[in-house]
């Protein structure tokens, strides 16, 4: 499905959201430059050692996962399809003194160019609310497979559609995602940085923009986890790790959360066990 009309709205969406983050993640810079990560264990463990790597960081969002693994000793290039987003990316880069370069772009634009042009990565990586922006998985998939260095891997870490069937009062709402339906948000990207409360903000939490609402919509799109491990295998990619995570890191997307060290959430004692975010690692073969 190609929707590019969706995916454009997508980008007036976050583009007017991304400084109203922005205003709750304190000073960022100086925490980046004082040795701070805005990584999590999840992801450090799935990419390994990054040391000399290139690494190509899709939908970015503000940059401070970028940075924070160009500190780990890879190249950065971080992409996203919102102008603010990479704007203030290039401005935390600049503040933290830590180079990495940040291109705005359609994800599907920027893989069909970059392959073209024949650049190529030892990583590919993406996390925390990815998939649910992307309107085609095999050409995804595919563009990562075709841009990987022959030895080189794609981790992903982002939340479980089986946490989509909820509401935010955890009572059964919705079909298990599947087959990339959009869904479309009226309210558009809403701000989960604020309402996290402190959870995505390693920085400290600023009160920042309160009661934002998002003037422009947003369109979802739903898949199921077996139709994104397909498109990966199908684009000769080699899964090596899945994991299903009964936790989130840092974002608060239900009521009464359970707080757990590390800034990780658990649903409340009432609500069985399920898998809130999933993380694999598929590599090159
Ligand atoms: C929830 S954020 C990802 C969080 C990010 N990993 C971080 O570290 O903050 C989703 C990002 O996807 C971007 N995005 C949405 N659709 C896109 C597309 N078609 N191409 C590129 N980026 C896209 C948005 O602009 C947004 O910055």
């Amino acid at each position: 499905m190609n929707r590019r009309d969706l995916r454009e709205q997508n980008r007036e969406s976050w583009n007017a959201v991304v400084g109203v983050h922005d205003s709750h993640r304190g000073d960022l810079a100086r925490f980046l430059r004082e040795g701070g990560s805005t990584l999590f264990r999840e992801e450090r463990d799935l990419l390994g050692d990054l040391e000399g790597r290139s690494l190509l960081h899709l939908q970015c969002n503000s940059g401070g996962d970028s940075i924070s693994l160009a500190k780990l000793g890879a190249t950065v290039t971080g992409v996203d399809i919102s102008d603010e987003a990479v704007l203030s990316a290039r401005d935390l880069a600049q503040k933290s003194g830590v180079p990495a370069t940040f291109e705005r772009a359609d994800v599907y634009d920027w893989l069909e160019r970059a392959s073209r042009d024949g650049r190529h990565f030892d990583v590919v990586f993406a996390s925390y609310g990815v998939v649910c922006w992307l309107s085609d998985l095999e050409a995804w998939a595919d563009g990562i497979a075709t841009i990987l260095n022959p030895s080189g891997y794609f981790v992903l870490v982002d939340f479980h559609p089986a946490a989509d069937i909820f509401d935010e009062d955890w009572n059964p709402a919705r079909d298990y995602p599947s087959a990339g339906e959009p869904l479309r948000l009226d309210e558009g990207v809403g701000d989960y940085v604020g309402e996290a409360v402190g959870g995505l903000t390693p920085a400290g939490f600023e009160e920042g923009v309160g009661s934002f609402e998002n003037p422009e919509k947003a369109h979802l799109f739903r898949w199921g986890l077996g139709e994104i491990l397909t498109a990966l295998a199908g684009a000769s990619l080699r899964i090596t790790t899945v994991e299903e995570y009964t936790y989130t890191n840092g974002e608060r997307s239900f009521a009464r959360m359970r707080e757990l060290a590390g800034r990780r959430l658990a649903p409340p004692e009432d609500v069985p066990a399920v898998p809130l975010m999933y993380g694999l690692r598929a590599e090159k073969s």
